[in-house]
């Protein structure tokens, strides 16, 4: 691992909102999926830039629970980016040992789409370099009140919030430290709303299209000049 600056820890799990692909291509003059091509692209060099410096795992935001809302056209070509980048990066993955996963709900994603993400998965599952987990039909909410229909499913005694987190998406992967957002909005929008429980975010008023390793790098430094104290008192 790299040391990347100076100052406190460095974050093993960052979680990215990668937000303003169609403001990116509103101000080229240019279709909103443009922008989303664009922006696989940013989410590529990220990805490279985060296994580089040495991050465990890394949350991309793809495509949210709300997101069905948008235009047919537009929730079409996003998945069939998603399968495209899942297909074209495979020799990528394997080079640089990285394991692709998944969060949110599988059921409503498009058959095919489903079956790329699970081959995915299920190739790379042994890599142990960084993990990408790829926030797919993800919500936030979604998550939590899947993670109680398994819960009951199990007929298991009340819950504790150590025993909830096994009923969620992912209960290997440790909360995120970092929570990213470009494009400038200040909100969650649904994303990681019980592991980012105590992340730190960091907002930037780049839009995603835009970002570079540089980005990513500002973002940990930022990070590691905070002061976690979890509801304790400064030391
Ligand atoms: C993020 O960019 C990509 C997805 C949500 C899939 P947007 O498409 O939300 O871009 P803006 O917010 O309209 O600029
Ligand atoms: C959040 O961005 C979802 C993803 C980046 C995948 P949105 O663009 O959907 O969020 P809102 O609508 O601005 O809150
Ligand atoms: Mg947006």
């Amino acid at each position: 691992m790299t040391d990347g600056g100076s100052g406190g820890a460095f974050p093993r799990h960052i979680g990215v909102i990668m937000d303003g692909n169609g403001r990116w291509a509103r101000m080229q003059g240019k279709a909103r999926t443009q922008g989303h091509l664009e922006g696989l692209k940013a989410a590529k060099r990220i990805v490279k830039a985060a296994s580089d410096m040495g991050v465990s795992w890394l949350t991309l935001y793809t495509f949210s629970t709300e997101n069905w809302k948008r235009a047919r056209e537009e929730v079409s070509f996003i998945m069939g980016l998603v399968k495209r980048y899942l297909r074209g990066e495979l020799d990528f993955y394997r080079q640089n040992r990285i394991r692709i996963r998944h969060a949110g709900d599988p059921e409503g994603l498009p058959r095919d789409i489903r079956g790329e993400l699970e081959a995915a998965c299920a190739e790379t599952r042994d890599f142990e370099g960084m993990q990408v987990i790829l926030a797919l039909n993800y919500g936030g909410r979604d998550e939590i009140i899947r993670g109680i229909a398994k819960l009951l499913a199990r007929n298991a005694d009340p819950p504790t919030e150590a025993g909830f987190r096994l009923y969620l998406d992912n209960p290997d992967i440790p909360d995120p430290d970092l929570i990213i957002r470009s494009a400038g909005e200040w909100r969650t929008s649904n994303f990681l709303l019980w592991g980012g429980a105590y992340a730190e975010y960091y907002v930037s008023e780049k839009l995603w299209p835009d970002w570079t390793g540089e980005d990513l790098e500002m973002a940990v430094s930022r990070f590691r000049e905070r002061e976690r104290r979890y509801g304790g008192a400064e030391a």
